[in-house]
């Protein structure tokens, strides 16, 4: 059997080796480029690929795949919205993800940035690398002083809970499918609304759905405390952009935490020294002193890459087999 995977970093490549030796009856091949109509062809002769792309799975893409007789598919990664499961459907594709490769990386990161806003540490490191190394007026907020509102408590909202709460910070979260156990301690408010009166934090844990698009918004927002700090390490589309950036030139919104941006497809996980950069409101928010832009790097450590890229193989293992794989993307 073969498997062929797609869009293999150097950071991946001492972990698609690892799991090669210890498959020996599996041949393995790669590429460092994406999965695309014109790619495809790479895997010939392949019975199932392991792939992880923001680029789209695009009913071409997947045609092409399936015209070589492919239709098992693992992604290294979490998120599927970037999969035309229609057409997914249509071909009989069987896909696998990797939804738990390390909650931690990003419920880490997501608290780092959190505390890095509060305490204006951005603001900091530009007046001292300029010399002033005065205090006033770069005070901080404490963290235990906040009311954290967790929207999303699955893995890595559950994470991001135990670390604020490690800071001293009161949690509150909003789920509509609420953990037992977290419900028994008491974090569950019952309403969006609720949470957003309440909380001087909101920190999004929640996939893009449909439903979820834009639900961060100028209505939303003004529900919310003056001087709330916004932390989107989830999706993008989740977040109206202009409403937010509106809120914080008003001053409502007083800190922004953004690893993801609806249009980061394209511009983020790319150089774009010496180049015109392409997106003018990116680079306005990135400019500004109380919004902390990251590219889509919350997920990224050794432990979560290690994981994803290994837990992917052995997926794509099953499924060319002809085994019920662990973690099978519903297609309907
Ligand atoms: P999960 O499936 O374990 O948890 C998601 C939770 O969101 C579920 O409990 C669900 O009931 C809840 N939910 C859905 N819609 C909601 C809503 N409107 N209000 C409140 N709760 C709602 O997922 P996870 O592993 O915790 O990941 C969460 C998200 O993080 C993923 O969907 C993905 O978009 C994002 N993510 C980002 C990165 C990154 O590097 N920035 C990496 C991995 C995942
Ligand atoms: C996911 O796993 O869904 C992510 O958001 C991280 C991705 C950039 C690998």
């Amino acid at each position: 059997k073969r498997i062929f995977a797609f869009s293999i970093r150097k950071d991946e490549e001492p972990y698609v080796k690892e799991w090669a030796k210890s498959h020996p009856e599996i041949e393995v091949g790669y590429t460092d480029e994406l999965l695309s109509p014109k790619t495809a062809k790479y895997a010939e002769g392949a019975d199932g690929v392991v792939v992880y792309q923001q680029l789209s799975y695009t009913a071409e893409t997947l045609q092409a795949l399936a015209d070589q007789g492919i239709t098992k598919m693992s992604l290294r990664n979490v998120g599927v919205d970037n999969v035309d499961l229609a057409k997914a459907k249509e071909l009989g594709f069987e896909i696998t993800n990797v939804p738990v490769y390390s909650p931690n990386a990003i419920a880490e990161h997501a608290a780092i940035q959190t505390a890095r806003i509060l305490r204006q540490t951005k603001v900091l490191d530009e007046k001292i690398e300029n010399g002033d190394l005065r205090w006033a007026p770069t005070i901080g907020r404490e963290v235990r002083d906040q009311t954290v509102g967790v929207i999303g408590t699955g893995h890595i909202g559950r994470v991001y809970m135990q670390i604020m709460e490690g800071f001293g910070a009161k949690v509150i979260a909003f789920d509509p499918y609420e953990n037992a156990e977290l419900k028994a301690k008491g974090y569950y408010v019952n309403t969006l609304d609720e949470l957003y009166a309440q909380a001087d934090v909101i920190s999004l844990h929640v996939p893009a759905t449909k439903e979820n698009t834009h639900m961060i918004n100028s209505s939303s927002i003004a529900k919310m405390k003056d001087d709330v700090v916004l932390v989107n390490c989830s999706r993008g589309a989740l977040v109206d952009t202009d409403a937010v950036i509106k809120a914080l030139d008003k001053g409502k919104v007083a800190g922004f935490v953004m690893d993801t941006y609806e249009d980061e497809v394209g511009i983020f996980n790319a150089d774009w020294r010496n180049k015109t950069f392409p997106d003018k409101r990116l680079e306005d928010l990135i400019h500004r002193s109380n919004v902390l832009v990251t590219p889509h790097t919350a997920f990224y450590t050794t432990h979560a890459v290690r994981n994803m890229v290994l837990k992917a193989f052995d997926n794509n293992c099953e499924l060319i087999h002809g085994k019920p794989a662990d973690t099978p993307v519903k297609i309907d």
